[in-house]
């Protein structure tokens, strides 16, 4: 058997409703994500979707995701709102998040994505909007130990620079921990606001330059890859070797959502980590383990197999770890161990 760390699974949008299989075929048939997004679809369908869902049809749907990452020997998940867009629909989404965060055998840490898309009812009124998450909803959130960390998508689809900053500058003052979706269809300056509030990942990083891969080398920012979207869009790989040859401190993710990448197999990312991003077996584990945990800020109790450490472990039918990289397809982890604690067994004698 092989025992790894248990794995950190840092960035995903798993508390959804709907389907957007018809978008898929719709790319499949040519169109592309951010065409799809501009005609009214992509996130916002999702949100329509959410906001038609009740607390307890999202707890549903919710369950045997959680159940599905924690088979794979995950032990840390991380899961965004940013599918409802309302005050009502956001604290929805979060309350569900954190209804698991108390039930769930592994951590569970919500984030706050209100910074998603604008929806429809402030399409032409995007500072109405603003206010209502700098005004009310931040400030309702952490008051209310919903979640303790901000996201935002940075893109020219969604936020500007301008936007994120206004909200990252009320975010830091109420205490938030920040990361930030950028770079990944257009550069428009993520960048620039991701260093200056000193967020603690940035993720996607498709379209990255080598002037910015210099700057992330030398910083404490984790870099958060997520090759599931690539291969789901059939679009850029992010320039994971470049990152890790300066340096920089590179995680994976399987971004798991229903429109950019409907996998929730960080196996299987962890696969195409080494086929089209060309990282080694080693550099693979330590970003679904220590570096993922760093991306949460959780390096110092999680992500590797040490004195002082919780233990937590994730156990592999497997004669060599490369083996799971290998095995595309299948779970070979056969036991999930959460602060030393049997939460999942395959093993026939116990
Ligand atoms: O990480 N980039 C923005 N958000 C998600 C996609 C969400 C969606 O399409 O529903 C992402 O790719
Ligand atoms: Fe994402």
């Amino acid at each position: 058997m092989i025992v790894l760390p248990g794995l950190v699974e840092c960035h995903t949008h798993s508390a959804f409703a709907g389907s957007r299989a018809n978008e898929f075929l719709m790319r499949l048939s040519g169109a592309s994500y951010e065409e799809i997004t501009a005609q009214g679809g992509g996130i916002l369908s999702t949100v329509n979707a959410v906001r038609t869902s009740s607390f307890d049809e999202l707890v549903i749907l919710l369950k045997p995701r959680i159940e599905h990452f924690i088979s794979q020997g995950i032990t840390v998940l991380e899961i965004k709102s940013g599918y409802g867009l309302s005050f009502y629909d956001e604290i929805k989404l979060l309350q569900v998040i954190n209804y698991f965060k108390m039930q769930s055998p592994i951590e569970i840490i919500p984030t706050f994505l209100g910074a998603h898309a604008f929806p429809p009812e402030y399409k032409n009124d995007h500072e109405q909007y603003i206010d209502l998450l700098i005004n009310e909803l931040l400030p309702y959130i952490i008051k209310n130990n919903l979640a303790f960390t901000v996201d935002a998508f940075c893109e020219r689809s969604a936020f500007s620079p301008e936007e994120v900053e206004m909200i990252f500058s009320k975010a830091k003052k109420l205490g938030y921990k920040l990361k930030l979706h950028t770079d990944q269809f257009n550069k428009i300056g993520g960048l620039n606001i991701a260093r200056k509030y000193k967020v603690n990942s940035v993720d996607h990083l498709e379209v990255i330059d080598d002037n910015d891969i210099q700057q992330f080398a030398k910083s404490e920012i984790v870099a958060v890859l997520l090759p599931g979207v690539s291969f789901f869009l059939d679009y850029n790989y992010a320039p994971a070797r470049k990152l890790i040859d300066n340096d920089a401190i590179v995680a994976l993710s399987t971004d798991y959502n229903p429109g950019s990448s409907n996998i929730s197999n960080l196996h299987l990312i962890m696969s195409i980590a080494a086929i089209k991003m060309k990282m080694t077996a080693e550099e693979i584990i330590s970003a679904v383990t220590i570096n993922s945990a760093k991306a949460l800020c959780l390096s110092e109790k999680t992500g590797s197999i040490e004195f002082g450490k919780q233990a937590d472990f994730a156990i592999f039918k497997a004669k060599e770890y490369s083996e799971i990289i290998y095995t595309m397809g299948t779970n070979l982890n056969s036991m999930t161990i959460k602060k030393g604690k049997i939460i999942y067994n395959t093993l026939e004698s116990k």
